[in-house]
């Protein structure tokens, strides 16, 4: 009885204004409220295009009420973080994503290995939301990325820069032009990511694009 209140509860909130705003720059323009830079625009396009991040951040035909995942789960090939104190704690520790979770199940374990490195796909909403300018986000199951251009740069260029001989952060990476080995490398899609031939301006592109996406736009004098 307890448990079916707090269900409501819970149910109330995630269908309510609180959590369902849709009032970023991106829904506003939907509304002629607000306008896409022609770089945020351009970014929408690689997005459902060259980039083809629309594959698994599902839009919707128009664009409008998107919710940017269809929610299904991918191995991405993240590499380890190192700065992750997970990895410090339990030394040889990997995440197995779903797979480590259908593993503790005994009607599912014979699923986990084809599930092996395969996270959820995120909802790209608020994904550049954060509480002051200065504060810096994780992105990716173990925090590898701090940056959009970050993640988006490995999309774009992970099976062509060559592999790092080691554990390197992201900003090891990027210095030293290689990507770590996948965290995971089993089930690694190399279908829709790794070698999108975008160039720099693309991948800024859809950066301007991504953050667009931040609930609690504030539309101005447009
Ligand atoms: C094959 C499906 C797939 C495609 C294609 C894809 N993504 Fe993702 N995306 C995911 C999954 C799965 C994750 C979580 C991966 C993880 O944590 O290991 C993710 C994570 C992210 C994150 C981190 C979000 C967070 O809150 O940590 C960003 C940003 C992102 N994707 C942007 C993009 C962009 C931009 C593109 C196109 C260039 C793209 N994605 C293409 C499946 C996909």
């Amino acid at each position: 009885m307890v448990y079916d209140l707090i269900a409501l509860t819970i149910a109330a909130f995630e269908a309510s204004p609180e959590s369902n705003a849709f009032t970023s720059k991106f829904d506003l323009s939907f509304k002629g409220k607000a306008r896409l830079s022609q770089e945020e625009r351009r970014g929408f396009a690689l997005f459902k295009g060259q980039g083809k991040c629309a594959r698994c951040h599902a839009v919707t035909a128009g664009g409008e009420k998107s919710l940017f995942t269809d929610f299904t789960f991918d191995n991405l090939g993240l590499p380890i973080n190192p700065e992750n104190p997970v990895y410090d704690v339990n030394p040889g520790f990997v995440d197995l994503g779903l797979g480590g979770f259908l593993k503790t199940r005994p009607d599912y374990a014979a699923l986990a290995p084809e599930n092996d490195g395969k996270h959820k796909v995120p909802t790209l909403r608020n994904v550049d939301k954060r509480p002051s300018a200065v504060f810096v986000k994780a992105y990716g199951h173990n925090g590898y990325f701090k940056s959009l251009k970050g993640i988006v740069h490995f999309y774009n260029t992970r099976d062509v820069k060559p592999v790092c001989p080691g554990d390197y952060t992201e900003a090891e990476a990027l210095a030293a032009n290689c990507w770590p080995a996948p965290e995971v490398a089993a089930n690694v899609n190399t279908a829709e990511l790794g070698n999108l031939g975008l160039t720099a301006a693309d991948e800024d592109a859809i950066v301007a694009f991504l953050k667009t996406l931040s609930d609690g736009y504030d539309p101005g004098g447009q």
